[in-house]
């Protein structure tokens, strides 16, 4: 079990005008699994080959259990970095991939080949030791690729996009594996994606990246709730935004006026705000109560499980979803009252 922290890291390559990563500063907690999750190029794999120990950064520290390792060379750091492509041996056999790391550490031949059984058994990858890496299927080299790596016992596994190359249904079957195997293993892993909704189902906590920043660092649950930008929200999807001047405990815009929770505008300034509620979020034909404005419904999308909506509510539109079949549903071009509930309402800087 190791706890990592990264402070104030960053990395500009030879020639970069700006910096591929910078000031980025994190705590993984010991066991635990974090995504790094953002667009392409915003600098995940480059933070990755730093803590793996695989370039250098240009400032900042990197500690396991409190202890600087920018000196240890990565063979010596215990992080192992399994890439996106798998990178096996191609002349080596299955079982000699799986063993490399033993054996570069001088292990008997007889404790290596038992731990590489073990571990082509924990990916569940039993009885191909011999076979070449050709002869395996993308989604078998993957898990070759991961039985390399923890083989060693490393007290940090970075994961590079390694769902990415997969088709979706290997990715739900090697997700659930890798998930199976951390948890199993309780070894402190960072799981890099581009993809949220990755995140969402892996991690106990996710970095939100932007341009070589780290912009939010949360639980997916928060990531939800609370993001702290349009752009953060943006990223998770689904969210309605509406511009709006924010006074204590109130917003106004062009709809009217909304109360919201005091908790709702913890993190926005008083002035040119963004209103954003979640379309589950949205009560249709609820009553007349406050926070409550009428729109018209501009297009019914009958999902099976439930209903969505996009709403007209004065210049803007809405999209707001209702579970289930409801008896006599909402058409289109009919009125409905629209109420964002006060302890739905989440306030973002414009
Ligand atoms: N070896 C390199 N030399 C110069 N620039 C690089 C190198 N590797 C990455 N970059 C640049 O650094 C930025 C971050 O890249 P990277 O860490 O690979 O992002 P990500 O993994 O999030 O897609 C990008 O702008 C990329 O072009
Ligand atoms: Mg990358």
């Amino acid at each position: 079990m190791t706890l990592v922290e990264l402070d104030k890291l960053s990395k500009t390559y030879p020639g970069g005008d700006a910096p591929a990563v910078a000031d980025f500063s994190l705590e993984i907690p010991s066991g635990r699994l974090v995504a790094f999750l953002g667009p392409s190029g915003c600098g995940k794999t480059t933070t990755l080959k730093m803590i793996a120990g695989l370039i250098q950064p240009s400032g900042g520290q990197i500690r396991f259990d409190g202890d600087d390792i920018l000196p240890i060379p990565a063979e010596k750091r215990g992080a192992v970095m399994v890439f996106q492509n798998y990178l096996l041996f191609p002349y080596m056999s299955v079982g000699d991939n799986v063993g490399f790391g033993l054996k570069m550490r001088g292990a008997p031949k007889r404790e290596i080949k038992k731990k590489v059984a073990d571990m082509l058994a924990l990916v569940k990858l039993p009885d191909i030791a011999k076979r070449r890496p050709s002869q395996l299927s993308g989604g078998q080299q993957q898990r070759v690729a991961l039985a390399r790596a923890l083989i060693t016992e490393p007290r940090v596994l970075l994961l590079d996009e390694p769902l990415s190359n997969l088709d979706a249904h290997l990715r739900d079957e090697m997700r659930e594996l890798i998930l199976s195997i951390q948890r199993e293993l309780a070894v402190t892993t960072v799981f890099v994606t581009h993809d949220q909704e990755e995140a969402v189902l892996l991690a106990d906590q996710i970095a939100l990246m932007f341009d070589g920043l780290l912009r939010q660092y949360a639980s997916p649950a928060e990531f939800y709730q609370r993001p702290i930008s349009q752009r953060a929200a943006r990223f998770f999807g689904g969210v309605n935004f509406i511009p709006a001047r924010r006074s204590d405990g109130t917003v106004k815009t062009s709809i009217g006026d909304f109360h919201f929770d005091a908790e709702g505008g913890a993190r926005a300034p008083h002035g040119e705000t963004v209103l954003t509620i979640r379309p589950e979020q949205i009560q249709l034909n609820a009553g007349a109560g406050p926070n409550t404005v009428p729109g018209r419904v501009r297009a019914r999308i009958y999902v099976g499980r439930y209903t969505r909506y996009k709403i007209a509510l004065g210049e803007h539109e809405v999209e707001a979803i209702s579970s289930g079949e409801m008896p006599g549903a909402l058409e289109v071009g009919d009125e409905v009252g629209v109420t964002f509930p006060p302890n739905r309402i989440w306030i973002v800087p414009a």
